[in-house]
């Protein structure tokens, strides 16, 4: 099974130290996983190398850092049998070769009672299973039992062992497919489809936590709805973010059809990945829509509706957050904002008035150029004539938002006049009219009918005061 040199894999110097380390302690030692399969792949020099030990993983970790210049200091996993030690901008993580099944429960001290091969039996696919010897006698041999490298060559994913061992062994790899397919741009082999369609309940067991990074990574991909359709596909996608499932499906009446929405968010999602690489913007694209299920009513009159649906849709940012142990912090407000903005370009590109792009900027404030950039992905029709109207009305949108910005500066706005001198002016304690005033002050600059500066909105306070009945104070 041995076949070509990989020297070349291994031109840090420090897979020779933890040659010698595993020499020095008479034990084998392999690079495998990721490391050797983006190697191949020509992805780059991956930064995490997974080290496999026939025999403690732990021992090996300690040695090598002990040959190491400044001895770096060792990460020990006891009840994972895992070490981690970093060196030279690489993290190196050293496990040793296991028989049992790969598992999440960390109660019980894995066993490493491996050989090389009972450990590539358990590892999630075929070409995350190619491993690099790193022993004297063949340093350099790639070893191949599950002809990985033809699959490499193929772009397929498929398990080492019959699929449903593998996946039940850890049903994450269900997800991991999936995320693979959609980075690589690789295939899932058929028999996995269908183990991953009869397994897809088991994801249950699985932490949130380790789910969501799968989904960040298949969001984080060049083409995510790669990853979307499979989930669709294999119905894993109801148990996750059933949200998007309920997008699904045309409907008709009085002979009116409302656009699938489930299809036309992942071609919003894949858009924004054109031009985006901020996951939390890729978030807000992929949830844009959710509202539209609960919302959706049939009117005899102007047929579909979805109305306030961006409205439902952020409330319902907060739970799938909280349901996936999201961070319920200010990337959550984010996607909220956007969701619950994702319309207010669209209505105002038919009519750009100065006052209409001011709201904009201060209801959006920071975010008003991510806002755009949602609304451009959300452009997904197929009439060309359409598309070019939209994009050149969202780019007259765009060049207003500089012009009004540049002259009003109200994105981070700062009420020009306090609410302590509207106080001492009047001579009022705290009270209602004191936020009246302030209000009326916002909405006179955003309407246009005062500047976004002190001496006049101290001006318009006066008057106010005056139409409220309040007298200067002396
Ligand atoms: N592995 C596995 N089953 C899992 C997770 C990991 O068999 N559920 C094995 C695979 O051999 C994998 C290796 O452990 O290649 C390292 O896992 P990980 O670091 O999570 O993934 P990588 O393959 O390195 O890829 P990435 O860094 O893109 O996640």
């Amino acid at each position: 099974m041995a076949t070509n040199n990989y020297k070349n894999a291994l031109k840090n110097p420090v897979f020779k130290t933890v040659s010698a380390a595993a020499s020095a302690l008479g034990v084998e030692c392999y690079v495998i996983g990721g490391f050797v399969r983006d190697f191949l792949l020509e992805r780059g020099d991956a930064k995490d190398i997974d080290i496999v030990a026939i025999g403690s993983g732990i021992d090996l970790a300690k040695k090598v850092s002990a040959l190491l210049p400044g001895k770096p200091n060792v990460s020990v996993f006891k009840n994972y049998g895992t070490a981690m030690l970093k060196s030279g901008g690489v993290e190196l993580e050293f496990v040793g070769a296991r028989k049992e099944s790969y598992s999440e429960d960390s109660r019980n001290p894995v066993v490493e009672n491996g050989t090389l091969q009972d450990d590539q039996n358990r590892r999630d696919f075929t070409i995350n299973a190619l491993a690099i010897s790193l022993n004297d006698a063949n340093y350099g041999d790639l070893l191949d039992p599950f002809n990985g490298i033809e699959d490499l060559d193929s772009k397929t994913i498929k398990t080492p062992l019959g699929p449903d061992i593998t996946y039940s062994d850890d049903p994450l790899r269900m997800l991991r497919a999936i995320r693979f397919a959609t980075q690589l741009n690789f295939k899932i082999d058929a028999a996995s489809i269908d183990s991953i369609t009869r397994n897809a309940d088991r994801i249950k067991i699985i932490s949130k936590e380790r789910v969501v990074d799968e989904l960040h990574k298949i969001l984080a991909a060049p083409v995510p709805s790669v990853g979307f359709a499979l989930l669709h596909k294999t119905g894993l996608l109801p148990l996750l973010l059933p949200e998007l499932t309920a997008l699904q499906g045309v409907d008709e009446k009085e002979g009116q059809k409302h656009k699938d929405n489930f299809w036309h968010t992942l071609e919003v999602v894949d858009n924004i990945a054109k031009t985006t690489d901020n996951l939390w913007l890729r978030w807000a694209a992929l949830l844009h829509d959710i509202g539209k299920a609960p919302t959706k009513r049939f009117d005899k009159k102007v047929g579909w509706t979805f109305h306030a649906h961006e409205f439902v849709g952020s409330k319902m940012v907060f739970k799938l957050f909280k349901r996936l142990k999201m961070p319920l912090n200010d990337k959550m407000k984010f996607v909220q904002k956007m969701v619950f903005m994702s319309s207010r370009p669209i209505v105002l590109a038919s009519d750009v008035t100065d006052s209409a792009v001011r709201r904009l900027i201060f209801d959006a404030g920071e975010y008003v150029e991510d806002l755009m950039t949602l609304c451009e992905a959300d452009i997904t029709t197929k009439n060309p004539k359409k598309f070019k109207k939209y994009h050149n009305n969202f780019q007259l949108v765009r060049e207003k938002i500089v012009e009004v910005e540049e002259r009003d500066s109200v994105r981070n706005f700062q009420p020009p006049v306090s609410g302590e001198e509207i106080m001492s002016t009047f001579g009022l304690k705290p009270s209602r009219e004191i936020g009246l005033i302030k209000d009326a002050i916002k909405e006179a600059i955003l309407e246009g009918e005062i500047a976004n500066e002190y001496e006049a909105a101290k001006a318009f306070m006066l008057s106010k005061g005056e139409a409220l009945g309040l007298k200067v104070a002396k």
